[in-house]
């Protein structure tokens, strides 16, 4: 057995419930590079190391071997279920039918339930896993506040009856936000969205932490082996920076480290994705914290450096990915 890491060292967030769940949760998305085998058995290790929150989702298409990892676990006493912390999304093409889809997660993850469920891209737009850059669906169109809501109502409906505990948005804007708050009934509990030390996106993360709204980091490494659709010349690698070496060498370890060190100290759960590394990633958040003048140095290292651009969302008579992200503070249609 490796390297068990005692889940009640791992420090807590507090969620707008008052609820304190780990800061750190096990991604799982393999980017077109890693199977779903290896990722299951991935996560089962792990479970078995400490882990106790996984971010999920039905388009990483390894939710059925995740499950059985959940329910082995379950059956061998080394987890009950109401010790995890289970996170799943709603892919873009089942914006129409949530109940539908949630359901299939719950029996393919072998959950019961989900704790928190996102909806995934606030856009229908659908892509199929693995596709290239360059397609786009003809049947894309800009975010809707109208279709969003009706996404986010059938969310609601799920917490009424009880098949999921929190809601969830990601890859979301401010002037999307400000749209779409006031018509929520219950409001969500996390927003999903890319943060990494080149990409620390502030403005949204004090929106969000402002509105009570608890961010949770995708990509917290910078994402170095990412699908090749999300790879472009002009991007910097976060790990490699100098900076961000020489505070390794500070504290002896690794750059991802110190990225996952930061995110926590931030105030973020990150979601470090790993097959060979889960059990440093978690234990990295109990141990040695930065101090002040390395927590203000990497702030300084913001490169504005978006690594999941979206182009495949696009839709027709959009100009390009920037309109995805609102960047002039209108929602762009
Ligand atoms: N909401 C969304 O739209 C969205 C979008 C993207 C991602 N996500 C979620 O965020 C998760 C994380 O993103 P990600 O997987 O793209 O990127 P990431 O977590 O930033 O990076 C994962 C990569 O870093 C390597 N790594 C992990 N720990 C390391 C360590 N201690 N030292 C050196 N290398 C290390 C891993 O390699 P090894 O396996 O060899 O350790 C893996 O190749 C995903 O799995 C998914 O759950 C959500």
């Amino acid at each position: 057995m490796g390297e068990f890491i005692n889940p009640a060292l791992v420090p807590t967030v507090t969620l707008p419930s008052g609820e304190k769940v780990p800061c750190v949760g096990m991604g799982t998305f393999g980017s077109d590079r890693v199977s779903a085998e290896e990722v299951s058995k991935a996560v089962a290790g792990a479970l078995r190391c400490g882990y106790r929150m996984f971010d999920c989702a039905a388009c990483y298409g390894n939710e059925v071997q995740i499950g059985e990892v959940f329910r082995e676990a379950f059956e061998e006493g080394i987890v009950e279920r109401k010790d995890l912390f289970i996170m799943t999304k709603v892919w873009n093409d089942m914006h129409r039918e949530v109940e539908k889809a949630c359901r299939k997660s719950i029996a393919d993850l072998q959950c019961d339930y989900v704790d928190l469920y996102f909806i995934h891209w606030p856009f229908p737009n659908y892509h199929a896993p693995g596709c290239d850059v360059d397609s786009r669906n003809p049947d894309s169109r800009p975010f809707s506040v109208e279709e969003f809501m009706d996404t986010y109502r059938q969310c609601e409906e799920l917490v009424e009856k009880g098949v999921i505990r929190y809601i969830g948005i990601s890859n979301m804007t401010i002037p999307k936000l400000e749209a779409v708050l006031p018509l929520m009934k219950i409001k969500p509990a996390a927003c999903e969205l890319e943060l990494h030390v080149c990409f620390q996106q502030q403005e949204l993360y004090d929106y969000l932490v402002a509105h009570n709204i608890q961010p949770v980091g995708y990509m917290p490494l910078g994402s170095p082996r990412r699908p090749e659709r999300d790879i472009c010349p002009e991007d910097v690698a976060d790990l490699q920076l100098p900076e961000m070496k020489a505070i390794a060498d500070a504290h002896g370890v690794h750059p991802a480290l110190i990225a996952l060190k930061w995110a926590q100290q931030r105030g973020e759960i990150s979601i470090p994705f790993s097959v060979h590394n889960f059990a440093s990633n978690l234990k990295c958040v109990t141990e040695d914290p930065l101090t002040e003048e390395e927590m203000k140095m990497i702030s300084t290292l913001e490169k504005g450096n978006r690594l999941v651009k979206g182009q495949v969302f696009l839709w027709e008579g959009a100009n390009d990915w920037h309109d995805l992200w609102d960047e002039d503070g209108v929602i762009v249609k």
